[in-house]
């Protein structure tokens, strides 16, 4: 998921050459070529498993596009003042230094000083798939134990069962994670980063519309007589959010995805692409919660009574408004949102706030 820092070692098999931190502050240009700068790296090196804290002075040559290329050599280890008997073993640490290398460097890129909002968030995320899987799993289980399972078009009413299982896996679990894709890969380029969100949705759209195929049908084949379409505030507002989520696709399709749009269109739009994308999402989980009390006045006779079935739906239904509740907070967030990295701009002419 991160790529923190982009440090590769080129240490022998016997040797355990660990760089934990470099901490590079540019100083005065010194004895190195013309066009380099001198910065000076700590290193933490650990050699044959002893610990040694060397800090040494690397001259470092920043080529143009900022990428340093950092060679220890053994003349230079030996300057430190370690005193572990360490083989004098050779050893090149190759560093390629990124502004946003430096910039996670400066910020303290390990655990103990990590952005308490990025571990918060962390949490949530956990938190939130957490949630959103077992309520896959409840949904699973709540048709599998009291609905008698799946079944195809020979058996309308357990053709049905597929509606709450895929809706779920689909136009909820998977829409939500789509949303989150930006904020939860953070260091992941934003090229990668849309075609991902583009696909998830896409996913999550062709559950759906099997979901929708396999409620229609238990309606129009259920025997002695079909079932009317289309009666309930359910289906109404479920079909909503279903219609808002295709425009929305087709709307961010072409506005970040196709090319040929002006930026000053994409960065006018990224409002409501945001607005209507939380809004379907929110209706989802507002229609599935009519669905599944629908589901469970209807078919579950003892409900009043507190039976198994009644309370597993109550709990499913309880999981759709906490995973909602979740993703709305961890997208609309301002700390939780993601930075543009530099890649994002440096490979791009345009603006990074719709890259
Ligand atoms: C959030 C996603 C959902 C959407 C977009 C959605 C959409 C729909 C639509 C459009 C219909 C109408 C089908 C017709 O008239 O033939 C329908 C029917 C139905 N859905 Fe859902 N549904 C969702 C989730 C659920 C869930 C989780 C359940 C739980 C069991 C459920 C239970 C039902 C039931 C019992 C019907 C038949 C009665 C009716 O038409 O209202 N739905 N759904
Ligand atoms: C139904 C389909 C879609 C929905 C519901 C949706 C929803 C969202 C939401 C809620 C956000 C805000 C995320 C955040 O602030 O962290 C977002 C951001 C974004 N979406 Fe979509 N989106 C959809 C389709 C697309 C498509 C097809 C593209 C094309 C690549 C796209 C491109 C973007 C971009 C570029 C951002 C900005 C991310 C950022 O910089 O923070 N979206 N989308």
């Amino acid at each position: 998921m991160s790529k923190d820092l982009d440090v590769e070692q080129a240490a022998g098999p016997t040797n355990d050459i660990k760089v934990e931190t470099i901490a590079i502050q540019p100083v005065a240009a010194a004895a190195a070529a013309p066009v380099a700068t001198v910065a000076e790296a700590t290193v933490i090196a650990v050699t044959n498993g002893e610990k040694a804290d060397d800090k040494l002075k690397l001259q470092q040559q920043q080529q143009q596009s900022s990428n340093v290329t950092v060679t220890t050599t053994p003349e230079q280890a030996t300057t430190t003042t370690t005193t572990a008997a360490a083989s004098p073993t050779t050893f090149t640490t190759t560093a390629t230094i990124t502004p946003s290398n430096i910039e996670a460097v400066n910020k303290g890129n390990n655990k103990s000083n990590m952005d308490p909002a990025l571990i918060n968030f962390k949490v949530l995320y956990v938190l939130t798939q957490l949630c959103g899987l077992t309520m896959i799993v409840l949904v699973g289980t709540w048709i599998g134990q009291h609905f008698g399972g799946l079944g195809g078009t020979a058996n309308p009413s357990l053709e049905f069962n597929w509606h709450p299982l895929f809706m779920t896996i689909g136009f909820i679990y998977l829409y939500g994670n789509s949303i989150l894709i930006y904020r939860g890969f953070r260091t992941t380029r934003k090229k990668t980063l849309k075609l991902t969100h583009a696909s998830i949705h896409m996913g999550a759209f062709i559950l759906t519309v099997i979901a929708l195929k396999t409620v229609f049908d238990s309606h129009n084949l259920a025997k002695p007589q079909p079932i009317p379409n289309m009666y309930s505030l359910h289906s109404w507002l479920g079909l909503s959010a279903v219609i808002i989520f295709s425009l929305q696709y087709v709307a961010g399709f072409v506005a970040y995805l196709a090319p040929g749009i002006r930026e000053n269109y994409k960065i006018a739009m990224m409002p409501f692409h945001i607005y209507f994308g939380l809004f379907g999402f929110v209706l989802a989980i507002a229609s599935a919660l009519m669905g599944i009390t629908e589901k469970a006045i209807f078919a579950i006779p003892t409900y009043s009574a507190l039976p198994a079935a009644g309370v597993l739906a109550n709990i499913i239904g309880v999981l759709y408004v906490i995973f909602g509740a979740l993703v709305v907070y961890l997208a609309t967030e301002p700390a939780y949102k993601r930075k543009a990295l530099p890649e994002d701009t440096a490979l791009l002419s345009t603006n990074s706030a719709t890259e």
